[in-house]
């Protein structure tokens, strides 16, 4: 088996040295306690790996797919001592690095600059000669993920995990473990974890198909390499990759409209945060079709029927974001016959499949399809992996729309509690009893909406439509996994002036 230096890599800081060697296509790093011990030890690595290569190397842990789920997990894993393999076929970090999470927010940060200067006057800010370049913007958004990128790197090599980078198929297990085909060799696991995602959904509307292979379509694997502003788009979906981008193109300048199926934006959003959002970008120029079906696409045309009648809406770009399926197709995974169920990988809250060794973390198990979930997830499959019992709290985990206004939400809305038969209170706060937020946002109409057990008082929904609500929410749903009533919500000291502090104030309004 070849093996072939890949660089020499050393670490001041840490005085830790590594040197990188590729070996039967793994790429592996190697860490010594001195530069000179780098070369030993990097023999001995180079004898392991031309022996093993041919033969399969047999790993406590093979991670399909290199996205939040998979490289967090495989981290993990390796940080624990298991000997830990991630297979990736494309570069590291998934749909959240690539076409997700971070291009979306990175754009959003320009949009919102852009807004802020526009807005400027009411602060006593004047600016003039403003210009919105959006080929700068990409370009910073592709550095951005190269940098996070790197760091995703960084994390696997510090953790000691083999990085493979090629397409794994699952060829079957036996008693060795899971014996997994990537490139032109072969592995053996004994644990597996299926980390390989999701895909857009493309509905058979006529045309759409068209407009994907031409571009007119795109999705959001597509949109964030757009180098110029489109005089317009149309979004289909008012679900949250659809709010995000319309809030971006909007603030920009395009013409945005947004057809829904249903009578209201952002899915399970609590009814009243989706009604804030949504006049709140009408008045910005968003134009909304709701219970709205799309029938066909014809080049930038699409065509609509809704209770009001048919009708056709032109755009220069059209973005397509109707949802995401787990991705289960294409590597081999019908060879092990897990439990499947409405297109799901099933998995239990330990992320275990119905196959013993078999465990499945992120967007492939259909549960929650967000990067913060696939990262818990991947954490509980590894401690049990380790023979813990921990297990994902999915009552506890936030989600958040990064619009402007942004929109976090935890937990029970008086909507699901009342499905769930749980008798509630709600309380609503406006965001104008917090000071800070009073200060800093002129105009501001956010809300803070707390749903609470009747009788013992406990947290169980936290709603927030307000500036920083991102980055408030995951207090809530800490509080919400501890069972925190609001009376001891009531005693927690927040720092003042800040925006959180709403959540007390809330809180209090409950108090008696
Ligand atoms: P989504 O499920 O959030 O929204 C899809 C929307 O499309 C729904 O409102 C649905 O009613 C509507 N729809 C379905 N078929 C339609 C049709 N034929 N015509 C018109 N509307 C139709 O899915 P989305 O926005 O594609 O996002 C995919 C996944 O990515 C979600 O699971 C989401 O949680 C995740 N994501 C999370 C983000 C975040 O946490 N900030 C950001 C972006 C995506």
């Amino acid at each position: 088996m070849p093996a072939s230096w890949a660089g020499e890599r050393i670490t001041v800081g840490e005085r830790v040295f590594f040197a990188g060697l590729l070996a039967g296509g793994v790429e592996r790093f190697v860490r010594a306690p001195s530069r000179r011990a780098v070369s030993d030890t990097l023999k001995n690595a180079l004898v392991f790996s031309s022996q093993e290569g041919t033969r399969g190397l047999v790993y406590d842990l093979i991670v399909l797919g290199g996205g939040p789920a998979g490289y967090h997990g495989a981290a993990l894993a390796g940080r624990k001592g298991l000997r830990t393999l991630l297979v990736e076929q494309n570069a590291l970090g998934g749909v959240c690095l690539h076409s997700g999470c971070i291009p979306s927010k990175t754009w959003l940060q320009s949009a919102k600059i852009y807004a802020h200067a526009q807005n400027g006057a009411v602060y006593g800010v004047s600016a003039e000669g403003l210009h919105f370049d959006q080929k700068r913007v990409t370009a910073r958004k592709n550095k951005v993920v190269r940098i996070l990128g790197a760091g995703v790197k960084a994390k696997l090599q510090n953790a000691n995990v083999d990085v493979v980078t090629a397409k794994g198929i699952i060829q079957g297990k036996d008693d060795a473990g899971f014996r997994i085909k990537a490139g032109a060799d072969h592995y053996t696991g004994k644990n597996l974890l299926i980390a390989t995602g999701s895909e857009p959904i493309i509905p058979p509307i006529p045309g759409l198909a068209a407009g994907l292979a031409a571009g007119t379509v795109k999705t959001n694997a597509e949109i964030f390499d757009l180098n110029h502003l489109p005089a317009s788009l149309v979004v289909i979906g008012g679900g949250v990759i659809g709010l995000e981008m319309a809030a971006y193109f909007n603030a920009v300048g395009s013409r945005v409209t947004v057809i829904e199926l249903q009578d209201r934006i952002g899915g399970t959003l609590d009814r009243e945060l989706a009604e804030l959002l949504y006049n709140n970008y009408r008045k910005k120029g968003v134009d909304f079709k709701l219970n709205t079906r799309v029938t066909a696409v014809d080049g930038h045309r699409v065509q609509f029927t809704s209770p009001a009648g048919d009708g056709a809406v032109e755009a220069e770009v059209i973005l397509l974001s109707v949802g995401r399926r787990p991705l289960l197709s294409g590597f081999g995974l019908e060879t092990l016959q897990p439990q499947i169920d409405h297109g799901r990988l099933v998995v239990d809250r330990s992320g275990r499949t119905s196959v013993p060794g078999l465990y499945a973390a992120g967007d492939v198990n259909g549960l929650s399809m967000l990067a913060h979930t696939a990262y818990r997830e991947a954490e509980v499959c590894i401690d049990r992996m380790l023979g813990g019992t921990e297990e994902v709290n999915y009552e506890a985990i936030p989600a958040v729309i990064y619009t402007d206004p942004e929109v976090a939400s935890v937990g029970e809305t008086a909507e699901s509690a009342a499905r769930k038969g749980l008798a509630v209170q709600t309380i609503k706060v406006s965001m104008r009893y917090s000071g800070r937020y009073v200060a800093e946002h002129e105009g501001g109409d956010g809300i803070c909406k707390l749903v609470v057990a009747r009788g013992d008082r406990r947290l169980l929904g936290v709603h927030l439509i307000a500036e920083y609500a991102s980055e408030l929410i995951y207090g809530a749903g800490f509080m919400i996994d501890r069972k925190l009533t609001t009376e001891e919500l009531g005693k927690v000291v927040f720092p003042h002036p800040t925006v959180g502090e709403i959540i007390k104030e809330a809180a209090l309004q409950n108090d008696g």
